[in-house]
């Protein structure tokens, strides 16, 4: 019977028992948990390719995970990833697919969505991608002095920034030799005029990547590039040599003064967070060559493929989604950690707090009513080596429940296997100390068989004793390669997507942004003509007659 079983009143009946299980578990410690249970281990792990993910030292048992799988059931999960693989109409308030998946789909068979061959217009721009990145890789593509391209400049903000910069960076040592790359966001001018300065234009490409070709920061950093390069003694006809941009808006290209025939696109299903495996991956491309994107392509596309395929028990998204609504909804947690333990992924906090925040920052269902729990957590995060050395005091004896996502690749042919061993020790055996801590015996009997005095003892006992049962997933990758990278960023992509079906918000839009940007607009306006904006408040007029005498000076 389908349709009692996803009923509204199921659905609450679900909740109801996640809640109530949490709070039966939130006392147990994992460490009796482990105890009690041999098999632990060995059963809450899973596999996809290269991602391997341990998720046994989490405050959870098998009697909470039925309960989320209910509640997944319950929320018509199946029938959202069904509906969002086939390209339906998902981003309700904006009459838009969410068909990031079709990026890194392969050329057949074909996805046919609304009459539109999709996969034959993903893969005919990758393939026009792929013959510019060759040409530039392999120096046929010069700049107006004949000198091959020696540095590329991003510029571009939010989705249009984050994912290809910390791709980048996490596969640099893959880099052609003769390039490097640079990436600009902040509209703060000293980015760009400290960048150019070290730059020749004769060898020099920027990228202007922008969805909407509209973002005021991203325009303004081009014009300035713009100028400086003609400042510089380029003409405006060799302006298509040394600009190209990647947008959905060929008509705003063109006004901005780049040749269409420059520009990549891709489509408005595209999520600006969901984008880096398009056009938008383009410095990507650049950097590490046609072949590799692909495999960044493939590995994405198995983690769909297992996404949309394995059972709940079995799949790594769910399963990460799972646990996280029970740290939100069950055990009242309102932040969500990440630490890559690998250099490369240093960046990876950065880009999943936009991919999560911006995805899941909703107060509003997507029908529109009031959400009835708590939503997206605050994510952030930092490389795990330096942070244990910075804020890791507080995840061990903190008040607050923060679980956490430790990655860390088992094989690294970048770093020497001095280092490589200290870096996979410290990230198991920070897991294993929030997961069992120290208890006051533990502590006393190290510091007696240390030799310390029995007054001093007493005095150190409670400071030196852990609460442990602070939860971690250990998400391992064989070795960081363009396709584990992939999988490893699909695998967030689908966590994220799977968790706003259960909290039931809209994914895929963004209108919390919107009202800062019209503001910031009318204010900057108002630096000029001399007035206030008409709904500026008494503190946002005296903070306006502040930046106006400031800006007078100048
Ligand atoms: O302001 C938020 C946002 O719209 C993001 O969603 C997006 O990734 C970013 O700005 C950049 O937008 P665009 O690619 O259109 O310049």
């Amino acid at each position: 019977m389908p349709h009692a079983k996803t009923s509204p009143r199921t659905r609450a009946a679900a909740w109801h028992r996640v809640h109530a299980h949490a709070e039966a578990l939130n006392k147990r410690h994992m460490r009796e948990m482990f105890a009690a249970d041999a098999d632990r281990a060995a059963r809450m792990q899973a596999r996809m390719g290269p991602v391997f993910v341990d998720y046994s030292k989490n405050r959870i048992d098998e009697t909470g995970l039925s309960a989320l799988c209910e509640l997944a059931d319950a929320s018509h999960l199946r029938r959202a990833i069904d509906a969002m693989f086939a390209g339906a109409p998902i981003n309700a308030t904006e009459h838009r697919a969410a068909l990031h998946t079709a990026l890194r789909a392969p050329r057949t068979p074909a996805l046919i969505v609304d009459g539109e061959d999709v996969s034959a217009a993903v893969h005919a721009e990758l393939d026009r991608l792929s013959d510019f990145a060759e040409a530039v890789r392999d120096g046929t593509w010069t700049g107006f002095s004949g000198q091959p391209v020696r540095n590329i400049v991003n510029i571009g903000i939010g989705g249009s920034d984050l994912g290809p910069r910390m791709v980048c960076d996490a596969l640099r040592p893959l880099t052609h030799p003769r390039l490097r790359t640079h990436f600009v966001a902040n509209v703060d001018g000293a980015r760009i005029t400290g960048l150019l300065r070290q730059l020749d234009p004769a060898s020099t490409l920027f990228v202007i990547a922008s969805k909407t070709f509209t973002t005021q920061e991203t325009l303004t950093n081009a014009a300035t590039a713009r100028q400086w390069f003609l400042d510089q003694g380029g003409r405006e006809a060799d302006i298509a040599r040394h600009f190209v941009a990647v947008s959905t808006n060929a008509e705003a290209v063109a006004a901005f003064g780049i040749d269409t025939a420059n520009m990549f696109g891709f489509w408005d299903w595209v999520g600006g967070r969901y984008s880096l495996w398009s056009a938008i991956g383009l410095p990507i491309m650049l950097a590490v060559g046609p072949a590799a994107f692909r495999e960044l392509l493939a590995g994405a596309h198995a983690m769909d493929v297992h996404f949309r395929t394995a059972p709940w028990r079995d799949n790594l998204p769910v399963l990460l989604a799972l646990i996280g609504v029970w740290y939100v909804n069950g055990l009242g947690a309102r932040t969500h950690m990440v630490a890559p333990y690998d250099h490369g992924l240093r960046r990876l906090p950065g880009y999943l707090q936009q991919l999560d925040m911006e995805s899941n920052g909703k107060g509003t269902t997507a029908a529109g009513q009031p959400v009835e729990g708590a939503t997206g957590p605050v994510v952030w995060g930092a490389s795990g080596i330096n942070g244990q050395h910075a804020f890791y005091q507080l995840l061990h004896q903190g008040t607050q429940l923060i679980p956490a996502d430790f990655i860390v690749s088992l094989r690294n042919p970048n770093s020497p296997p001095t280092h490589h061993r200290i870096v996979l020790a410290n990230c198991i055996a920070q897991a294993q100390a929030l997961m069992t801590g120290r208890t006051p015996a533990e502590a006393r009997a190290e510091m007696q068989a240390a030799g310390i005095a029995p007054a001093r003892i007493a005095e150190l006992l409670a400071h030196r004793s852990f609460p442990g049962n602070r939860p971690t997933n250990l998400i391992l990758l064989d070795a960081l390669t363009p396709h584990s990278l992939g999988a490893l960023l699909a695998m967030y992509e689908h966590k994220v997507f799977t968790q706003g079906v259960l909290w039931g918000v809209n994914s895929f839009d963004q209108w919390g942004v919107e009202l800062g940007k019209q503001l910031a607009r009318r204010i900057e306006a108002a630096f000029a003509d001399g007035d206030y904006p008409a709904d500026a408040d008494a503190s946002t007029r005296h903070l306006i007659d502040l930046a106006r005498a400031a800006l007078a000076e100048t």
